[in-house]
Formats: C-alpha cells, structure tokens, sequence
C-alpha cells in the first residue's frame, strides 16, 4: 500500500512569537500548492507559537499542519504547567509528538507515560490528533548491538492495550539518539533496518493495518542526504530537527518527499 511521506519539522525550544511567525511565512511562501497532494508537511512550534503559527497557515490555505512536542493525557484538572489534548484540539493541532527522546532522557519520561500519551491522544476521533511516536536507541545499545530488540521493546511498551483500528494513524519516529543533533546520520541501511523492523513489530501487533501506518526516520537529516533516506522502502518521512529551523533546508527536504 502507498503511504503519503510525511515531513515533521521539531522546532524543539526555539523561537519566540515573532520569529516563529517569520519561519512560518517563509515556509509558506516557498511552498508550492500543488506539493501537498504528493506528501503531508507539518511542523512543531512550542506551545506558545502554536496558535500563531497555525493562523499564518490557515490564512495561506496551503495545507501544512502543526503539531505539538508534548502533551499530557488527562483532559483537564490539577496539573500546573501542563497541556491537554482538548486545549491542543482547540487550536487546530493535527499531530503530537510523544515519547522524543529527549523528554525520556531530560524529563523522566517513561515507556508507560509513552503509552499513555498515545492511548490518551487515540481514544477519540472526532477531530483526530495523530500521535507520531518517537522511539530509538543510545550509542551504548547500538555499540552492544541488541538495538532491534531494544526498539521493538520501546514501540510494544507505546502501544500496549491498543487495538489496531485506534492505531491505523499513528505514525512512529525512529530517531537513534547517536544521531539526534550531532551530524552523525544512520545510513540509509542503518534507518531501513530499523524503520523495517519497527513495521513488522506493528504488524505483529495490528496485522494489515501495520501496511498503512507511517514510519518516519530522524537524526541530522537535512536537504544533503534526505533523498536517499526516503528512498527506502519502510522510511515514510522525516522527523527533522535542526534543518527545519531554516526555511530554505526544511523545504529541500519537502522537495526531496515529493
Ligand atoms: P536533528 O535533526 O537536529 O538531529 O533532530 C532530530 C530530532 O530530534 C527531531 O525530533
């Protein structure tokens, strides 16, 4: 089955309001309409640019989504500092990243605060927010070698008690930490070896739905070596840090989904 790529651009914690307007626009301006037919773009501003950033392309009519870093699962309640799905709803977010390596690494988050995230973010579909889950080993676990059954791990443990039909959208993210921010990308075989293994744990897990579920690959990917990342057969997009931060690089990397 084709899957439409999909190109995430994680503005992690950068940009204030109004160069979070900036970037935007000028994506917009260098975006073709007819491009999103062929791949779906979103980005990932911080919650304080999402709204801005959203009316920028809503007025533009384009097509490109937002989506946000983090979310919590409880709807409302005693939780200071934290953001609901319906508040993310509220503001037209399409997507929520969930389980970045860096919110395990820096903030504690576990695989059963992963899982429910993403049953949180599932549970209801009337105006879909689809979880993109990252998952991905240190250096230490690649080095030692037993990195497929260490992510395998890690997407069993985000789906857990998850039947296949709430999954179909999900989409999940494997980013190797070893690469996240330090130039060092996965060659192409080093990604499709997992993003391969990654799908036959879904499918394991959803049967045929697994077909339709996007995988995505992120770690230094910029306009250089996108092309051949996306090429491979179970990378269905890109879920770009630093490059997306550059309005001229994110789009190369649109380009080279198309
Ligand atoms: P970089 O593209 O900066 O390596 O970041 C990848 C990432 O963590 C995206 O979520």
């Amino acid at each position: 089955m084709a899957r439409k790529p999909l190109i995430a651009g994680n503005w992690k914690m950068n940009n204030t309001i109004g160069e979070a307007v900036v970037l935007a626009q000028e994506i917009s301006n260098e975006m073709e309409p007819d491009w999103l037919d062929a791949v779906d773009v979103a980005v990932f501003p911080p919650f304080t640019d999402l709204k801005p950033v959203y009316t920028v392309f809503e007025f533009d009519k384009l097509g490109v989504a937002v989506g946000a870093q983090n979310v919590f699962w409880e709807p409302s309640g005693a939780y200071t500092g934290e953001i609901s799905i319906p508040m993310l709803r509220g503001i037209g977010c399409a997507y929520c990243i969930v389980g970045h390596s860096e919110r395990r690494q820096y903030f504690g988050e576990t695989n059963e605060d992963v899982n429910r995230k993403v049953a949180a973010l599932v549970a209801d579909g009337t105006q879909r927010i689809d979880p993109i889950v990252c998952v991905g080993e240190s250096l230490a676990v690649r080095d030692e070698g037993s990195y497929l059954e260490f992510v395998e791990a890690q997407v069993k443990a985000a789906f857990a008690g998850i039947d296949a039909e709430a999954a179909a959208h999900a989409v999940v993210a494997y980013e190797p930490i070893w690469a996240i921010g330090t130039g060092r990308t996965a060659t192409p075989e080093q990604a499709q070896e997992v993003c391969g293994a990654i799908r036959e744990t879904l499918s394991a897990l959803f049967g045929d739905v697994a077909a339709q579920m996007r995988v995505l690959y992120g770690g230094s990917m910029n306009e250089g070596n996108a092309e051949l990342l996306l090429s491979q057969p179970d990378i269905d997009g890109g879920l770009v840090g630093g490059a997306s931060l550059k309005a001229a690089s994110f789009i190369q990397i649109v380009k080279a989904a198309l």
